[in-house]
């Protein structure tokens, strides 16, 4: 048996005609890979990571294996949400770059057959948009102040919030402007930070904001979006703001929320499609719509967005079952809605996944006064996993190994899946949670509008280790987040010398899936049941993970392909995944 290499050699520039980069199905099974730009690699040596950064890097992204990049906002920015809030929705921010920049770096990721996907945030802009200083400049009543939501405050003076809604990251969803005589004024709603004020999506200008911006991008040669927050833009806010109405989002009447995944929604997307279809190929879209399973085919379907993101797996805790009921729901899914299934094991937005399944789960939750619960009843590791950042994140909770192990595990199960899969970047390096932050060096508001009550979102987005022994572990300048001793044992180059490291297993399956045949379906193999998951894709590749506590003795006859641990016999040892080939089946 092979350790964690593979045992064929891999064309990376042969992929199946469906479905090759050239084809106009790129998307349906493509890994996409997360960049967080300012935390990727920085170029120019102010700190911040950029889009040369991006480009310096490009091959390595290309002996990673990937077919896509999403690069997460690198919009001008006050960086109030971390680029969320975006300025100007067709420009880069300067401390990011140019659109010279953009532009080189398109033609590098392009020129090596790796296509680019950006974010469009349209729910919200930033408070610093032309728009909205025009807006606030204006006055009430004026047209300006109707492409966002004004509202008069209550109170004998309007002094206070037109209702009690809450925002996302926690305090009032609304804001008091002064009026330009100088006297306290309207209020503005905003879900997220007071920096981003939502737009008023029955303005017609708004519409054609975002036309002409995702024309600009897609002119500019960008092949598909991911849109920010999907299912919050169509507002039915009514007269009369009811008080405890908005917040949390509400499953039972769907489409009877004021702002969250109204069917209206789709009326918006409907006219993108429109705009995403002048093009050849299409442009390609991807939903972050946190909605009922019920209804994210419709922001899926090939009419709307294409694609949305399935957010299963950053919930669900480490078990067969719970990939198992996650598969078959997705792939359900994606059959409903004509898209393919989506995999996210890690974002910008949760705590890493190799720290969230090194979690002594039964200890927290005793330790937690309220179990964190996902939409059908089990436990949310996400949100446990949020606890225990608040708890202080006591190392004794915390197996790392384990947290590794099951990563490696669970990356490989999701790449032999149908459908695309969402890698976020470090991933490939196995780097965890980084809590070695303190709180003045925090930077996401969700940190400071929720005093004692949320840890932010810093520890995933710390800058990346590239070279062990460099300054900044060769990030390019002086990291804005700091970055842990342990990165070194992390860092890209130590990874890519030591034939066991999760990056190597990353390139090493990434090279293997180019050979798979595309397919959407997979059918269950004979082992899968209790605490194994065992898929058998249409060309007679196999995955098998062992999810239990004792070694597995795995099917004869099958050439390991690529596992998540070494193999030493026929034995596929607890938390580990193997693929296996058939010497005579498959292609
Ligand atoms: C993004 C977050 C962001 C929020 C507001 C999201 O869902 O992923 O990072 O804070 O939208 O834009």
């Amino acid at each position: 048996m092979t350790q964690t290499g593979v045992d064929h050699v891999p064309n990376p520039n042969t992929r199946p005609e469906a479905g090759g980069f050239d084809s106009a199905d790129w998307w349906r099974q493509a890994v996409v890979y997360q960049i967080y730009p300012r935390s990727f690699h920085d170029a120019d040596g102010d700190g911040l990571g950029d889009l040369r950064g991006v480009t310096e890097k490009a091959d390595y992204l290309k002996d990673l294996g990937i077919d896509a990049v999403w690069l997460s906002p690198f919009y001008p920015s006050q960086l109030a949400d971390g680029g969320y809030d975006v300025d100007d929705y067709r420009d880069v921010d300067p401390r990011l770059g140019s659109l010279d920049d953009f532009d080189a770096m398109v033609h590098a990721l392009h020129g090596r057959r790796i296509k680019v996907v950006v974010d469009i945030v349209p729910n919200h802009s930033s408070n610093l948009h032309r728009w909205f200083r025009e807006a606030v400049a204006a006055g009430p009543g004026s047209l300006e102040r109707d492409r966002y939501i004004f509202r008069d405050g209550r109170g004998e003076s309007g002094e206070l919030p037109p209702s009690d809604w809450q925002s996302v990251f926690g305090g009032p969803a609304w804001t008091r402007v002064t009026e330009p005589d100088g006297a306290p004024g309207q209020w503005y709603m905003h879900i997220f930070a007071s920096e981003q004020p939502d737009w008023n999506w029955d303005n017609p200008d708004v519409h054609q904001e975002f036309l002409d911006t995702i024309r600009f991008w897609a002119d500019r040669g960008v092949d598909g979006f991911r849109i920010d927050v999907a299912h919050a833009l169509a507002k039915d806010l009514g007269e009369e703001l009811v008080d405890s109405h908005a917040l949390p989002n509400e499953f039972e009447e769907f489409g009877t929320h004021p702002f969250w995944d109204r069917d209206e929604v789709h009326d918006i997307y409907a006219e993108w499609r429109r705009a995403f279809n002048e093009y050849d190929p299409p442009r390609t879209a991807v939903a972050e719509a946190w909605v009922h399973p019920d209804r994210l085919a419709r922001y899926a379907s090939p009419d709307g967005l294409g694609q949305a993101f399935s957010f299963d797996l950053l919930e669900v805790p480490f078990t067969a079952e719970n990939f198992r009921r996650a598969i078959t729901k997705n792939l359900d899914e994606a059959r409903r809605s004509g898209a393919s299934s989506t995999w996210v094991l890690s974002n910008h937005d949760v705590v890493r996944h190799p720290t969230r399944y090194g979690l002594d789960l039964d200890t927290l939750l005793e330790r937690l006064e309220e179990r964190p619960l996902t939409p059908s009843g089990g436990t949310d590791l996400s949100v446990a996993a949020k606890q225990w950042l608040l708890l202080g994140s006591p190392e004794d909770l915390l197996d790392r190994d384990r947290g590794l192990r099951r990563a490696r595990a669970a990356e490989l199960l999701v790449l032999a899946l149908p459908g695309s899969a969402y890698i976020y970047q470090g991933s490939e390096l196995g780097l965890y949670e980084v809590v070695e932050i303190d709180d003045d060096q925090r930077q996401d508001p969700s940190f400071f509008r929720n005093p004692g009550k949320d840890q932010g979102r810093d520890g995933c987005r710390v800058p990346l280790p590239w070279e062990r022994t460099a300054q900044d572990f060769g990030f390019g300048g002086p990291a804005h987040l700091p970055q842990p001793e342990w990165f070194a044992g992390h860092a890209a180059d130590a990874e890519l010398s030591d034939p066991g490291s999760t990056l190597n297993m990353y390139r090493s399956a990434l090279a293997a899936r180019r050979e798979m045949q595309a397919a959407e379906e997979l059918e269950w193999g004979p082992l899968n049941g209790g605490d194994v998951v065992h898929i058998v894709r249409p060309d007679g590749w196999e995955s098998i993970t062992n999810f239990g506590s004792d070694p597995l003795e795995l099917p004869e006859g099958g050439v390991v392909v690529v596992s998540s641990q070494p193999l030493q016999s026929s034995l596929l040892p607890p938390e580990t995944t193997v693929w296996l080939r058939h010497r005579t089946g498959g292609r």
